[in-house]
């Protein structure tokens, strides 16, 4: 087996590599001067497994073009099997043509990687109107989910140092991370209604009420984009007397000044899972993918 990543990934590829004491190549890649992709394996991968590990996340376009050069380049080379780690999966949200003659990203981007790879392996992606990711790729999809690994978080920062906190989800798609999260630790927890009203501007709503007055609250979501969802769930609990605000996000993306957003809003502690590399990072999924890759051996 031979790992590797295309950029965005290449920390997390290199630890992966380690703790499967499997070998780590790096890809030349980089551009000639017109802007079209140069790339070269620096390995022989005849009748190798090769593992591509790229969250789609910075610049998604570049990066999923990247992934099929690869990968087409792997099997021209005579790889036996091409296996795309895509810890970050983009385009998963646009799951629908909201408005007429709009491209329905997600089953276009699968489309491409169905051809491309021969498995994919992500963590939490944004299912939502396709709920499983067999509906979208025809080639294995494995979706692992980081659920424990922040559970655990929450424990070793909240329960076991004696403090209580309230879980919740700024909307009803995250009570899959929230919900989940809050009975494993045996925290309460709350959803909020979200209306989304463009992909800047979204606001909230507690539907279920429980007492936050001078409360701990951890938000958790699967994607802190712009953060607005975030930042609007955080006002609301810090109207609602909220003592402390810890913001989770599986997939930290922190584009259009996110984080001093968030700040303003209220967020005091922002954590994120190592799917896409960043400071905020707290919950490594290294562990999680290397048993599910174990398996490949
Ligand atoms: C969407 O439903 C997702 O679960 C996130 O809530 C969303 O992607 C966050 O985006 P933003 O940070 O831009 O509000």
């Amino acid at each position: 087996m031979l790992i590797t990543s295309c950029g965005n990934s290449i920390k997390l590829a290199q630890e992966l590599a380690k703790k499967l004491k499997a070998k780590y190549t790096p890809l030349s890649i980089s551009a000639f001067p017109d802007g079209d992709i140069y790339l070269k394996f620096n390995a022989p991968l005849k009748g190798k497994t090769v593992v591509i590990v790229e969250s789609l996340f910075p610049h998604s376009q570049i990066s999923l073009l990247r992934i099929i050069f690869a990968a087409e380049t792997a099997k021209d080379l005579g790889a036996k099997k091409v296996i795309l780690i895509a810890p970050y999966l983009a385009y998963m949200r646009q799951d629908k043509r909201f408005h007429p003659g709009e491209a329905i990203s997600s089953k276009i981007m699968a489309k491409l990687l169905d051809k491309a790879v021969d498995k994919i392996i992500t963590i939490d992606p944004h299912v939502h109107r396709y709920k499983r990711l067999q509906d979208l790729f025809h080639i294995q999809a494995v979706r692992l989910t980081s659920n424990h690994l922040i559970a655990d978080y929450v424990k070793k920062n909240f329960k076991e140092k004696g403090k209580n906190a309230v879980l919740l989800g700024p909307d009803w798609e995250s009570s899959q991370w929230a919900a989940r999260i809050a009975e494993e630790v045996g925290f309460a927890s709350t959803i909020l209604e979200k209306t989304r009203h463009s992909s800047r501007h979204v606001s909230v709503r507690l539907v279920k009420t429980v007492p936050l007055q001078g409360k701990e609250v951890v938000i958790i979501d699967d994607i802190i984009s712009t953060g607005k969802t975030i930042a609007e769930a955080a006002k609301l609990v810090r109207r609602l007397g909220a003592k402390k605000v810890t913001a989770i996000g599986v997939h930290g993306l922190f584009v259009e000044n996110a984080l001093p957003k968030l700040k303003k809003a209220g967020v005091d502690k922002i954590v994120t899972t190592n799917c896409i590399e960043h400071p905020t990072n707290g919950i490594d999924v290294v562990t999680l993918l290397a048993k599910e890759l174990g398996k490949e051996r």
